[in-house]
Order: structure tokens, then C-alpha cells, then sequence
């Protein structure tokens, strides 16, 4: 913990496998972009970890980078907000992801329940590799290097931040103990002064015996605001509430991104498997002809055939997209064969347009120049390795390689 302030930090990651879609911008960006000015934000190019499942063809990497950087910016994650960087260009990761290798039980990773089913899912490519298996401790370790408390991920993502809450739990056991670690806290805490002291004490009695989270909380808040003690004492303190030693690497938590119910062309969430998606940057007449062309209510064939909306694949996007009125419009035209369905579609095109309208204009000023976008990525790429190096001074020290 030391200076920095885990609670606030919140880190994330996307495999650059391709563009983005509408289903990624209402589902994991739009949240990005609120938890900006909500928190101190990493967010990165996870380009490692899509080299563990397309090592075949990293040229599709390449690619992706920067298309998917544009489409951040696009969303409006905003650099002057949010720390954007490469995974590859902050070695720190690497670094750390080989200390944690150490202490990284082998059953961990293979119970890990992704490993599995993307072996599964992913049948014709050969994943029975070292680096597949490690894929979820490398993403404990992007997550360890920053101390990040908060790591929004969606659903299957989640069992990949309790195997790091688990790694961070075992480092913290292994490398916090320090000879004489009691003594040395008791000692902080006297420093605290005599009515902060009985305060603490107080409320890791409640938080140890009651199991008391509101106790746990107010402590970790009264030790923020010590200015008489060192920042080891400090450590040693926020561990000793908890009963260990010193927390080095504090666990995180995940915060589960709101699901997109953002469907796709065929109905189905949208998603780059099912080739049902609208780009996020996707032109306007691209999008009109993409909905134009959507598949209806398979019984209406003729203009006069009455449909049903419920079976209608446009539908779902007018429960996006449209207002109350406009969507009785939908159900009362369809039902009565009162509107056709080039009418009926309508104004979602014109509200995909309208949605997209920003994020064409914000896109534009990067699209045709490379170098900003590069001069962002190189700047988050030094922020982000700055935190990065701190956290793994105080990993080395502790696993006593002080010597190097
Ligand atoms: N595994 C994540 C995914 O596929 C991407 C990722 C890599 C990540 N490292 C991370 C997400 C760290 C959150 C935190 O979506
Ligand atoms: Fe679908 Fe609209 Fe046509 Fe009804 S009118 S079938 S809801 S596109």
C-alpha cells in the first residue's frame, strides 16, 4: 500500500484482437469512461495476452493496436484523465509475472475454469502451452504491479481476479513477515498517539473478533490521515489490522462491468464470433445498410403481412434505442401491417448515426495523425512504468533480491 492509495487505483485491460464493436462501447467503455473521473484509471493494451491464444499470427496484433487505441479515444477515454499504455512496452509485468511464478501453485492455474473452456472453445488452435496456462497469473501481475484495488472485468473475467487475490494473499504471507513484524507494529501504533492509538486497536479488535467490515474501513481511513508515521510503519499497520504482516501486494477487488445488452444484427449479443456487429466507428452508410439488410419477422413477406415484434431481431434494438412512443409505434404498425419494415427501421439507424456522431468527430482528429496517438501511448507507457518500478522495489526487497 506505501504511498499509494489502492482503493482509488483501477486498472484494465483488452486484447487487441480486432476492431471494436457497439457491444464493447455500451458494455465495457462507456464504463471506462465513467470510472475515469471516478478513479486514478490504467487502462492498457493487453497485446501479451493475445499472444497466448494467436502466437500463429501476431500480425493481426500489430494491427489492433492502434485501431483499438483510436476506438478508446473515440468512446472518450480521455488521456488527460486516464493513464493509457502497451502491456509490452512496461517490462515490469514480465518481471513480475516471473517472481509470482515461484510461488504459484500449478493447481491453481489449471483449476482456473477458463483454461479449460477456451481449450474447448477454441479446438483448432494448439493451447496446451506454458504461456496459455499462465494466462491468468500474467493478468495477476498487471493487476499486483499497479496495487490496482479495483479491476473492472466482465463475468469471465471474474475468477481470474480471485486467482490474484489468492497470489497477493500468498506473497503477502510468504514476504510480509518480517523478524520481530509484532513488536515493530506495536511499536508504530504507540506513535500514532494516545487517543489514535486505543482507536485503532478498537477497531481491529472489532474487525478481528466481529469480522466487522465498517471497522476494517474506518481503520484503513485512520491510518491515511497519520502524518507521524513512516510509511513502513504504515504498512505494517494496515497488514496488522488484517492479523499478517505487511501488505505488500493488497488484494483486489473485481467490479463487475454493467452486461451489455446490446444485441446484435441476428438478435444475438453482439459479439465478433457471431459476425452480428456494428463497428464502433462503423460509416453511416455502412451501419444504414447493415440494418436495412436485417433479417424481420420471418412470417411477414409481404408489406401487408402482419408481424410480431417479439420475433424481430430490430426490435431489440428499438428497446435500446427508441423512446416509449416510438416503440408503440413499432408494436401497434407491426401488429397491423401499418408500417413497413424499411419505416420501422428507420429511426434506429438514424439513432445509431446520431450515437456514433461524437465518436466519428473525436476519432477524426487521431485517425489522420499517427503521431498524437503514439505521443499519448508513449507518455501513459512512462506513467504507467513509473508506478510499476515502485511497486517492484518494494517486491524485490521484499523477496530479498536487494543484492542485484
Ligand atoms: N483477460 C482480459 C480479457 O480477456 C484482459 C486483461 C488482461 C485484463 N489483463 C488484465 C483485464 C488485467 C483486467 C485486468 O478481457
Ligand atoms: Fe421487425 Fe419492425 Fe418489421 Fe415488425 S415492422 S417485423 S418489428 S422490422
Amino acid at each position: 500500500m506505501s504511498s499509494v492509495d489502492s482503493q482509488q487505483r483501477v486498472l484494465s485491460g483488452m486484447r487487441p484482437t480486432g476492431k471494436l464493436h457497439l457491444g464493447h462501447y455500451h458494455g465495457v467503455l462507456k464504463n471506462w469512461v465513467k470510472l475515469q473521473h471516478e478513479f486514478e484509471c490504467f487502462f492498457f493494451v493487453a497485446d501479451w495476452h493475445a499472444l497466448t491464444t494467436n502466437y500463429d499470427d501476431p500480425s493481426m496484433i500489430e494491427s489492433s493496436v492502434w485501431d483499438m487505441v483510436i476506438d478508446w479515444l473515440a468512446a472518450g477515454v480521455n488521456p488527460g484523465s486516464a493513464t493509457l499504455f502497451i502491456q509490452s512496452r512496461v517490462p515490469e509485468h514480465a518481471e513480475l509475472n516471473l517472481l509470482l511464478s515461484m510461488i504459484t501453485p500449478l493447481g491453481w492455474l489449471e483449476r482456473v475454469p477458463t483454461y479449460k473452456d477456451q481449450q474447448e472453445k477454441l479446438r483448432e488452435k494448439d493451447l496446451a502451452t506454458y504461456g496459455f496456462l499462465g494466462y491468468p497469473l500474467l493478468q495477476s501481475a498487471d493487476i499486483l504491479v499497479y496495487r490496482a484495488g479495483r479491476v473492472p472485468v466482465g463475468a469471465d473475467q471474474v475468477s481470474h481476479v480471485e486467482i490474484t487475490r489468492e497470489i497477493a494473499r500468498r506473497f503477502n504471507h510468504l514476504y510480509g513477515r518480517e523478524p520481530g513484524f509484532e513488536e515493530q507494529a506495536e511499536a508504530a501504533i504507540v506513535k500514532m498517539g494516545k487517543k489514535n492509538a486505543k482507536l485503532y486497536r478498537n477497531l481491529k479488535k472489532r474487525y478481528q473478533e466481529g469480522g466487522d467490515m465498517e471497522a476494517l474501513e474506518t481503520a484503513r481511513a485512520l491510518l491515511k490521515e497519520q502524518q507521524n508515521i513512516s510509511m513502513g510503519d504504515s504498512e505494517r499497520l494496515y497488514g496488522y489490522i488484517e492479523g499478517g504482516g505487511k501488505i505488500i501486494l493488497p488484494e483486489p477487488q473485481a467490479l463487475l462491468t454493467p452486461d451489455s445488452k446490446m444485441p446484435g444484427l441476428d438478435g444475438h449479443k453482439m459479439s465478433k464470433s457471431y459476425g452480428n456487429t456494428i463497428g464502433l466507428r462503423e460509416e453511416p452508410d455502412t451501419v444504414a445498410q447493415k440494418i436495412r439488410t436485417m433479417q424481420t419477422d420471418p412470417q411477414r413477406v409481404r408489406r401487408t403481412d402482419p408481424g410480431e415484434p417479439e420475433k424481430c431481431p430490430v426490435w431489440g434494438l428499438h428497446k435500446v434505442y427508441s423512446d416509449n412512443d416510438t416503440q408503440e409505434w413499432v408494436q401497434k404498425g407491426c401488429r397491423s401491417a401499418g408500417i413497413g419494415c424499411l419505416d420501422c427501421k428507420k429511426p434506429v439507424i438514424d439513432a445509431i448515426v446520431e450515437e456514433q456522431r461524437p465518436l466519428h468527430e473525436r476519432a477524426r482528429e487521431y485517425e489522420g495523425n499517427p503521431d498524437l496517438v503514439r505521443s499519448i501511448i508513449d507518455e501513459g507507457c512512462e506513467q504507467a512504468r513509473d508506478a510499476a518500478r515502485d511497486t517492484l522495489e518494494e517486491v524485490r526487497a521484499a523477496m530479498g533480491l536487494r543484492y542485484r
